[in-house]
């Protein structure tokens, strides 16, 4: 199905998200033919910047990320407007009036509109509000939808804030949270792989899985976001949201059918059954790191406390591993071991559901458990290990792997990207891969004592770049004998 006729208002138009992603994402939607010709978008910033001007660096960035040329380039480029407004100004909003009804006319678009908010969260109260002194949230004509990029907030009490204040001038089947892994094809391929086989599903549960391990490792610093990462660490960067919705996915009980509601009611069940942790708990199960100066490969690596942005005595952390539980018949006592972090060896995100060995050697030598790895990216594809006779004289058992690779599937050339599968949706009218406002809560409250202890400056260890983090991780998961899987970026090098 294509995009509805819609004007897409893109808030925070001259930002770095816009022209990397979100102008990219449309063009390619534009290009395959999802975007009819009855759309445009409306860049709105406080820059001063005009149709043409906006057109000019739109185009620029397209050439640069998307090698975009020829006749679609500007026929695309056409449908791009700007206008400045001063986003703080309820007032100046006024000027979005004219230019809506007039885009609304030229492109037959009914009225539709999708806000995009790419802009510093703390204009995400604010915008609804002066969109709605205008009148520019009403479906009276048209449906207005608003896609939020995270955070949504920044620990419990903010999100209910947060919340409290969009939903006064939008209703939640008008709010799209966007979480870009939910875009990721591999994340939704965690769904068909679990509900679309007879095979898995009767074993996925406490009786045959022994633990779970996701991990989301970037080889990456921080980059020029010291700054706004400083601020967050990696519990509020990747944790509270990604890999918490990677977990859902893992863990969540079959929904009766995919659609919006009774996929997002699993995901925020599971969510809420995530065993709360105590002090105590956090004192036995976390660990946090922060990366320090290395020669990677001959190359030397900034700390973190060197980055730009970063204060000297910073106590973010950079890395966290987590041993966390989740309180339902399905997943009782059984650990899910969670870790991600920067300047780690590899960009990787996996998740490994690890079996229960047999209840009773028989061999001399047995294979390790069996082991279905689901990489998410790069890469992507899904590896079944088990024991197989090692060949020759007696009965030694060697692991030997089962492997699929997505890319090996036709059609995968053509995969949408996260973005271009999520501004699609929006503009469909399914949230189904949108974060609904429960699901976040859940993760907040989760994450919440979390931050608390990170408050009270909790116990940040160091690490060396390009390492797995700081030893004490490795000790955490060894503590009940288990060992975190090492990873290669890629999956030819045998995952
Ligand atoms: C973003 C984080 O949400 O996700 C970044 O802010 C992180 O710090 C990125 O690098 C990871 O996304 P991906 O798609 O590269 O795994």
């Amino acid at each position: 199905m294509n995009a509805e006729n819609n004007c897409i208002v893109i808030f925070g138009a001259s930002g770095d998200l816009t022209h990397r992603k979100l102008i990219p994402a449309l063009y390619n939607l534009y290009k395959i033919g999802r975007l009819t010709e009855n759309f445009s978008v409306l860049g709105v910033a406080r820059s001063d910047l005009n149709d043409e001007s906006f057109r000019d660096k739109m185009r620029n960035a397209l050439i640069k990320h998307e090698k975009a040329s020829g006749e679609k380039l500007d026929k695309f480029c056409s449908h791009l407007y700007y206008q400045s407004v001063n986003t703080s100004d309820a007032q100046d909003y006024g000027k979005l009036v004219p230019r809506l009804d007039e885009l609304h006319d030229q492109y037959q678009t009914c009225g539709n509109t999708l806000y995009y908010l790419s802009t510093p969260p703390s204009l995400y109260g604010v915008i609804p509000e002066c969109l709605a002194a205008h009148g520019l949230n009403t479906e009276e004509f048209g449906w207005k939808r608003i896609i939020v990029e995270k955070p949504f907030g920044y620990d419990l009490k903010t999100a209910h804030e947060l919340d409290i204040q969009t939903h006064r001038f939008f209703e939640e089947h008008q709010i799209y949270r966007i979480d870009h892994y939910l875009g990721k094809e591999t994340v939704q391929n965690l769904l068909v792989l679990r509900f679309s086989n007879g095979l898995f599903e009767p074993l996925w549960n406490r009786n045959f899985i022994d633990y779970v391990e996701i991990t989301g490792a970037e080889s990456i610093g921080v980059e020029e976001r010291g700054g706004y990462y400083d601020g967050s660490g990696a519990m509020r960067d990747m944790f509270q949201n990604h890999l918490l919705q990677v977990l859902a996915m893992v863990a969540m009980e079959p929904p009766a059918i995919i659609n919006a509601d009774s996929m997002r009611d699993e995901v925020a069940k599971v969510l809420h059954c995530l065993h709360p942790l105590s002090e105590e708990d956090i004192q036995n199960n976390l660990v946090l790191g922060q990366y320090t100066e290395a020669q990677i490969d001959g190359e030397y690596v900034k700390s973190y406390l060197q980055e730009k942005g970063v204060p000297e005595d910073s106590n973010t952390e950079t890395f966290m591993a987590l041993r966390c539980k989740i309180d339902n018949w399905r997943w009782a006592d059984v650990p899910f071991y969670v870790r991600t972090g920067k300047r780690l060896p590899a960009r990787v995100t996996e998740v490994v559901i690890h079996f229960k060995v047999t209840p009773h050697p028989v061999f001399s030598q047995n294979a390790p458990e069996n082991k279905l790895i689901i990489r998410i990216q790069p890469d992507e594809g899904i590896s079944m290990r088990f024991g197989l006779k090692k060949p020759g004289a007696g009965f030694e058992a060697k692991e030997v792997s089962m492997d699929f690779r997505y890319s090996d599937l036709s059609g995968a050339s053509s995969l949408l990207t996260a973005y271009e599968r999520l501004l699609l949706d929006a503009m469909k009218g399914d949230a189904t891969l949108f974060a609904r406002t429960d699901a976040v809560h859940a993760c907040w409250k989760f994450v919440q004592p979390i931050l608390n202890y990170k408050e009270n400056r909790g116990r940040v260890y160091e690490y060396e770049a390009g390492t797995w983090g700081p030893k004490e991780a490795d000790k955490l998961i060894a503590k009940s004998g288990r060992v975190w899987r090492r990873p290669s970026g890629q999956m030819k090098k045998k995952i």
